[in-house]
């Protein structure tokens, strides 16, 4: 498998980076995760939108043009043919010859991109729903930018693993914000609600595009945020991200969510997300509304 390193198509075996490298070193970089359907990528403009925002954010231009990042793009996905991928790209600040908090002012950041073959999601799960447990947010103010700094991430992902749970829902002053890896929303009385965008929570391309859906489709949906307390009392909870897509969570801190099976509002958005999928497979579009 050939993936991409600051100019390079190599083999995953042969990439390498230096030991300098402020990503390793500081976790100083930013990352995307893409999925692309029949080798497509899905809504590639708002993710390379958000990779632009993001290393503005750490005060990095954007090294690429969105062209050429699709050019780098096409070039990975064509060896998958026409299976459904995801790509990684990360994008850190570059190496320096000392380890050096300060960020300097001569330094190349490193660009890598690799795509690897979509892990479908476990039919087993989307039939019973997924277990989900609530912790406390222990990570920093600008949840927002897509670093790779994840390590509070991982452990409350590890947290959940260990209490049988597939994801954790954060909680940070009372109110729910995300889960681990994905954004979260919840069905009350046929009303379809999610936190606000704010820098407490990544703006996630799915969670943008369910909402979308639901307007298009004129399912009541509220963008506010959200007590941790409400999450016990909702009729459907669901996480959304690019690679699980729309999940139903069935279960919370061990007690059932509404009727404990995946809901009807639920399957509804599950299939309007799948119709946008075989659309893009079929029509070669960046997203459902071009
Ligand atoms: N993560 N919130 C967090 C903290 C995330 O890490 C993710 C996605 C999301 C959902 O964003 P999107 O819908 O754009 O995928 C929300 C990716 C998939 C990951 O880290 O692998």
């Amino acid at each position: 498998m050939l993936v991409y390193l600051d100019g390079e198509y190599l083999p995953l075996e042969r990439a390498r980076v230096s030991v300098l490298d402020r990503g390793f070193l500081f976790g100083d970089g930013v990352y995307e995760v893409i999925p692309a359907y029949g080798g497509h990528p899905f809504r590639l403009r708002e993710h390379l939108q958000r990779l632009d925002r993001s290393l503005r954010a750490i005060r990095m231009e954007p090294p690429l043009e969105h062209r050429q990042w699709e050019e780098i793009f096409q070039r990975l996905l064509a060896q998958g043919g026409d299976t459904d991928q995801q790509l990684y790209l990360q994008v850190t600040r570059g190496s320096y010859d000392k380890r050096l908090h300060a960020i300097p002012a001569e330094v190349h950041p490193t660009l890598f991109v690799m795509a690897s073959p979509l892990t479908p999601r476990d039919p087993e799960l989307v039939e019973r729903g997924m277990s989900v447990i609530t912790l406390e947010d222990l990570r920093w103010q600008r949840c927002d930018i897509k670093a790779i700094t994840l390590l509070a991430n991982i452990l409350a992902q590890q947290e959940a693993r260990e209490a049988g749970a597939q994801e954790a829902i954060l909680v940070r002053d009372g109110l729910a914000t995300e889960g681990t890896a994905s954004n979260f929303f919840l069905v009350k009385e046929g009303l379809i609600l999610t936190p606000p965008k704010s820098a407490h929570l990544l703006p996630g391309i799915t969670r943008d595009l369910v909402l979308e859906l639901a307007r298009e489709a004129g399912l009541p949906c509220r963008e506010r945020e959200i007590p941790v307390e409400e999450l016990a009392e909702a009729d459907e909870l669901w996480v959304t991200s690019s690679t699980k897509e729309v999940m139903p969570v069935t279960r919370l801190d061990g007690r059932p969510v509404g009727k404990g099976r995946p809901g009807p509002m639920w399957q509804e958005m599950d299939a309007l997300y799948r119709t946008c999928k075989i659309r893009l497979r079929q029509r070669a579009m960046d997203s459902c509304h071009d």
